[in-house]
């Protein structure tokens, strides 16, 4: 398991803020993060910056899960313009969004190991890491994650109405990926300086999260991860925290012990949230 350690220790006397953002999909909002697959709808917006969050401290570390734009490049270049400057780490998993230009294939992540790379070179301003490959460190608290995906399985449609080529593929990441974050998981487990497990994901870990009335509701039939970490809860008692997006609804509750947080923009077209703020998250170890 690769780490990047924060050399600091966690700050405030245990506590760590964290700010939480996901489904920019800025490409939907303004135009000069268009990518070649973004979907063109009407007069691009141009829509107010994004709001800082509104907690007691200012935040050193931002969590992106997923759907920044419809391209990787074009995500890391938004993340560059905006936040670089604010934070001193910036934490990502990527949503199924950033693959759209690569369909019906989904990229590996091994192939945004390079971008990473380019966007650090530059010493000024925040770090980026790249969740699905690299777990960050900062005190006891561990932040862990990747896109997850879905198996069909929690949609109202049978799972066999999708059995394209996309559909296959995102069936096999969203294996290699829980595959991955669990046994990931199993090293923390058995780490003692590790207090406190941050799960980042794209899709959210359990199906009844969901608010099937909502404008979204279009979007729930592949929003839970195929292999919610709630099951699975008794075996890893250091999760305390998950992240999500992809479900543009927000919500903020706690399930089976572990709180879940999601703090989506989502497009104009759904909640149309032109005026949209990060989301502070106290981590308490
Ligand atoms: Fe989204
Ligand atoms: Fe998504």
């Amino acid at each position: 398991m690769k780490f990047i350690k924060e050399a600091r220790p966690s700050s405030d006397g245990g506590d760590l803020a964290v700010d939480l953002v996901s489904d920019l999909h800025a490409d939907y909002w303004d135009r000069r993060y268009h990518g070649v697959a973004s979907i063109v709808i009407g007069p691009q917006l141009h829509a107010p910056a994004i709001r800082p969050s509104s907690g007691p401290r200012r935040p050193r570390i931002l969590v992106v899960a997923g759907d920044t734009t419809d391209s990787m490049p074009a995500s890391l270049r938004y993340l560059d313009e905006q936040f670089r400057a604010e934070y001193d780490w910036i934490l990502l998993v990527d949503g199924n969004h950033e693959h759209m230009e690569s369909r019906p294939r989904l990229f590996p992540h091994a192939a945004v190991e390079p971008l990473v790379r380019a966007w650090n070179e530059r010493r000024d301003g925040a770090r980026l890491v790249y969740l699905p490959l690299q777990t960050f460190r900062i005190g006891g608290v561990a932040f862990v994650g990747s896109c997850l995906w879905w198996d069909y399985a929690s949609g109202r449609r049978s799972p066999s109405h999708h059995d394209d080529a996309y559909s296959r593929a995102v069936r096999v990441r969203a294996r290699e990926d829980w595959d991955d974050l669990r046994r990931r998981l199993e090293t923390l487990n058995t780490d003692p300086t590790v207090t406190t497990v941050v799960v980042v994901s794209h899709t959210v870990p359990h199906a009844e999260v969901l608010n099937w009335s909502s404008q979204d509701s279009g979007t729930h039939v592949n929003a839970a991860a195929s292999a919610g970490i709630l099951r699975e809860r008794w075996r890893f008692p250091k999760v305390k925290f998950w992240l999500s997006g992809h479900s543009h609804d927000t919500h903020d509750q706690v399930m089976g012990g572990v709180r879940l947080v999601a703090n989506p923009r989502g497009r104009p077209l759904d909640h149309n949230r032109v005026w949209y703020a990060r989301r502070s998250v106290l981590i308490r170890e």
